[in-house]
């Protein structure tokens, strides 16, 4: 079994009794039953654990407001939807232990006062579908989800599947569609009206996972790992131009570059790392600051962010302005198409980067013309987060206007006989552990802005 509070054991276990014996057969649920709601916040408080999905929202936070909201109907909602570009973490997770994500949830609806539970995933991850279910029906046996309602909730393959409130609109049979931002869900839960607004504790599958060592060993115990920004371990996707692509697991405020040079082995032979990207949320990472801790404060104030540690690692052959390039292809596509912010502003700047880099592959791209269409590239990033509902055109504005920034040269380099071939926004569908190769989504430079794929661009 795995060190106390860590969630990746070195074999998957295949059973709950397998599971239980780090806690001495004692189902954390029924612990946390004994110890009433107060104490687990409590604990949850101590632990000082945040949000694995992206944000770092400490989790005590959330599930008090919840609890304590006067709407009497509340829902506990898990986001294993797992969408980020190069994030395979809750996937692995589920393959590997889905035991704590399932205890997490149920401790979680004892604790805010509710029934629901519903579990967002996407249909296209079979194996970790098939994964929850057994083990849901081994705990089930146990009566450990008596009188509970909860239900894996199978939805589609988008990026806003995966974002909070569109993960709602999926649970309420809508679509992934988020809804305005002024509906956070922890106050605007499921089938909300205005009379019952069902508030609903959204948390990802990695945090729900962390709760019942939390609950065995102690808040306290929780804190003393990792850094006091945030506290515990983190699982990294790394991937890229590596050696050793993989996932692993780390104590908080272990570096970037340790990681990427002992656990994944450093770049590829001859090759120097130029960048790196944690999903395609935040700003790039450069080399001068991959020294820097793995927590959620460490990485925001070097100016990027921790997201959800899926890094795309980027190696001196990689072309940037194709890295953008895809990167703004990606969340365009991706967008709903619901606000201007991505309908106009983002359309724009993917729209207009396709059109510099065509111009650019013809050869045909002037000095003049490069420089008009990197203004029109900029205007559409930096407008896109206005009146936006979800984070989508945030992450477009940085990451884009973070690449352009840093690698100036490269996109000036553009009127120069280009011909480096497009960038694959490394979305993953699959890991093979064994080889530590994974399996990106050949499909995604296919799809277009309303949601189909256009074959004849193949
Ligand atoms: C476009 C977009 C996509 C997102 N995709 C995911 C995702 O796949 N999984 C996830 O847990 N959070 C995702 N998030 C973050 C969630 O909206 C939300 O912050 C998270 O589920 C909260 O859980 P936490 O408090 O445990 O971090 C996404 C956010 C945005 C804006």
């Amino acid at each position: 079994m795995s060190k106390p509070h860590w969630l990746i054991p070195s074999q998957p276990v295949e059973t709950y009794q397998e599971y239980l014996e780090q806690y001495q057969g004692v189902s954390p649920i029924l612990k946390a039953q004994a110890m009433g709601a107060d104490a687990v916040i409590t604990e949850l408080k101590k632990s000082g654990l945040r949000g694995r999905g992206g944000a770092g929202f400490p989790a005590a936070a959330k599930w008090d407001t919840v609890r304590k909201d006067r709407c009497p109907t509340h829902a506990v909602v898990c986001n294993a939807a797992e969408g980020e570009p190069g994030t395979f973490k809750d996937r692995y997770m589920i393959r590997k232990n889905p035991y704590p994500l399932l205890e997490g949830v149920r401790i979680a609806a004892r604790v805010i006062g509710t029934q629901t539970i519903r579990i967002g995933i996407k249909e296209s991850f079979k194996r970790e579908v098939e994964r929850l279910r057994q083990a849901l029906s081994e705990l089930k046996a146990l009566g450990l989800f008596e009188g509970v309602d909860i239900q894996i909730i199978l939805g589609p393959e988008s990026y806003l599947f995966g974002e909070e409130k569109g993960l709602l609109q999926v649970v309420d049979g809508i679509g992934p569609f988020p809804r305005e931002a002024h509906y956070p869900p922890y106050e605007w839960g499921l089938q909300p009206t205005i009379t019952s607004p069902n508030p609903a504790l959204v948390s990802n599958a990695e945090t729900f996972s962390h709760v019942p060592s939390i609950i065995h060993y102690g808040g306290d115990s929780f804190h003393q790992i990792g850094t006091p920004d945030t506290p515990g371990t983190i699982i990294l996707t790394l991937c890229g131009d590596i050696q050793k692509p993989g996932i692993y697991e780390v104590p908080t405020g272990t570096t970037l570059n340790w990681a990427v040079m002992n656990l994944a082995g450093g770049p590829l032979p001859g090759r120097k790392l130029k960048a790196i990207l944690s999903g395609v949320s935040v700003p790039v990472i450069l080399p001068a600051q991959f020294e820097t801790p793995l927590d959620f404060g460490s990485m925001r104030k070097i100016g990027s962010g921790l997201g959800s540690a899926g890094f795309i690692i980027m190696d001196d052959q990689t072309n940037i302005p194709r890295v953008a390039q895809a990167a703004a292809r990606f969340l365009f596509v991706e967008s709903c198409g619901q606000c201007p912010s991505c309908k106009m502003e983002l359309n724009l700047a993917s729209t207009t980067l396709d059109q510099l880099i065509d111009q650019a592959v013809q050869g045909s791209l002037t000095v003049e013309l490069k420089n008009q269409l990197l203004e029109r590239v900029k205007y559409g990033v930096m407008s896109a987060p206005q009146g936006n509902r979800c984070y989508l055109p945030t992450g477009a504005k940085v990451v884009v206007s973070s690449l352009m920034q840093a690698f100036h040269d490269e996109f000036d380099q553009l009127v120069q006989n280009f011909s480096n071939p497009r960038y694959l926004i490394p979305k993953i569908i699959d890991y093979d552990e064994s080889k530590h190769v994974f399996v990106y989504d050949e499909k995604q430079w296919l799809k277009t802005p309303d949601w189909s794929y256009e074959y004849s661009h193949a």
